[in-house]
C-alpha cells in the first residue's frame, strides 16, 4: 500500500513538502483614487476598500508599504468625464497627480498604472466611440498618450486593460519615443468579458451607459483565443502579460504558463472579492482559510504576481 499520509502526520513535515508558496513579494493592491479633497468613502460592493482624494493617500500607502508586498495598481476617477476621457491623458490628471504622489513619498513601492479610458469617457466605454461602436484604431492614440502621461508622472509600469487590437505596440512605440524605453508593459492580455467586474464599476464609476464589453473583451468559453491573445501581446511587446479573471480562468493561467516563459500576472477581480466577503460576513465560511485557499489555487495554476484585493489581509495571515 502506498502510504501518502506518512508526509501529512504533523505540520512540520507538511510544510517540509509543500509545493507552492505565497510571497509578499508577489501581491500587488489594487487603490481607487478619487479627485478632490478629505474623501474616503467606502466602496458599499466591497467591504473593507475605500476610495481617497490624493491628499489622505497615505492613510492607506502607510499601511501598504508596511506590508512589504510589492506594489499598486492605481485607478484613477476623474472630476471631469467626457467623450474621449481628456482627463485620462491630462498631465495634471488625478491619476497623475496619485502617481507623483506615491513616488515622491513612497518611493520603494511600485506604482504600476492602469491604462484604460472606461474611468475617464462619460460614456463609461474603454475606447472611442462612433456611431454607438466601439472604434479601435482611433482609441489606440490616445491610450498612447494616456501611457505616456503616466510614465512622465512616475509610473515604474504600464498597465494597458482596454482590450484594443494592437494596443501594446502602439503603446510601446510612444513610450520609447518619449525617452520611456526602460518602462516595462504589463498588459492585460487574456482579459474575459466577465461578470466578476460589476462592484469594480461601483468603485471606478466605470460602468458602461450603453451596451457591453462584449466586442473588445473576451468570450468566456474560449481558452485558446487567450493564448493567441497573450502570444501577439507578447510579439507587440508585452514584458508581463495577464489573465483576467483568475479564479474562473485558472485553466487559462495554467496554460500560459506551460506556453510561455515571460510573467503571467493574474488579476484577482472584485467579483471573487466581494463573494467572498460576503459569505464570510454572513459566517458562512472561514475568511482565512478560503481566501488563503483561493491564492494558493492561483499561485499553483502558475501565476507569478497576483493582483489582489486581499493583499494586505493575505499579508497579515502569512504571519499569524
Ligand atoms: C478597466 C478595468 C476594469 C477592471 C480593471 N480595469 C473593469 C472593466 O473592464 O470593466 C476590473 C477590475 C476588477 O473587477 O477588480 N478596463
Ligand atoms: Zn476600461
Amino acid at each position: 500500500m502506498k502510504r501518502f499520509r506518512r508526509l501529512r502526520g504533523s505540520e512540520e513535515l507538511r510544510r517540509l513538502v509543500r509545493e507552492t508558496q505565497i510571497y509578499k513579494s508577489s501581491l500587488i493592491y489594487p487603490i481607487f483614487v478619487e479627485e478632490g479633497e478629505d474623501i474616503k468613502k467606502p466602496v458599499d460592493s466591497m467591504p473593507g476598500v475605500f476610495r481617497y482624494s490624493p491628499d489622505r493617500l497615505s492613510e492607506l500607502l502607510d499601511e501598504v508599504s508596511a506590508s512589504k508586498i510589492s506594489g499598486v495598481l492605481v485607478f484613477g476617477i476623474p472630476a471631469h468625464k467626457d467623450a474621449l476621457g481628456s482627463s485620462a491623458y491630462d498631465d495634471n490628471g488625478v491619476t497623475q497627480q496619485a502617481i507623483s504622489f506615491i513616488k515622491n513619498n513612497y518611493p520603494k513601492l511600485l506604482v504600476i498604472a492602469d491604462v484604460c479610458l472606461c474611468e475617464y469617457t462619460d460614456h463609461g466605454h474603454c475606447g472611442v466611440v462612433h456611431e454607438g461602436r466601439i472604434v479601435n484604431d482611433e482609441t489606440l492614440p490616445l491610450l498612447a498618450k494616456t501611457a505616456v502621461s503616466f510614465a512622465r508622472a512616475g509610473a515604474d509600469i504600464i498597465a494597458p486593460s482596454d482590450m484594443m487590437d494592437g494596443r501594446v505596440a502602439a503603446i510601446r512605440e510612444a513610450l520609447d519615443s518619449e525617452g520611456f524605453s526602460d518602462t516595462p508593459i504589463m498588459s492585460y492580455s487574456a482579459k474575459y468579458a466577465s461578470g466578476y467586474y460589476s462592484p469594480f464599476r461601483d468603485a471606478a464609476d466605470s460602468a458602461p451607459c450603453f451596451g457591453d464589453r462584449r466586442t473588445y473583451q473576451m468570450d468566456p468559453a474560449n481558452g485558446k483565443e487567450a493564448l493567441r491573445e497573450i502570444a501577439d501581446d507578447i510579439s507587440e511587446g508585452a514584458d508581463i502579460v495577464m489573465v483576467k479573471p483568475a479564479l474562473a480562468y485558472l485553466d487559462i493561467i495554467h496554460a500560459a504558463r506551460e506556453r510561455f516563459d515571460l510573467p503571467i500576472a493574474a488579476y484577482n477581480v472584485s467579483g471573487e472579492y466581494s463573494m467572498v466577503k460576503a459569505a464570510a460576513q454572513a459566517g458562512w465560511i472561514d475568511e482565512r482559510r478560503i481566501v488563503l485557499e483561493n491564492i494558493t489555487a492561483i499561485k499553483r495554476a502558475g501565476a507569478d504576481i497576483i493582483i489582489t484585493y486581499h493583499a494586505l489581509d493575505v499579508v497579515k495571515w502569512l504571519e499569524g
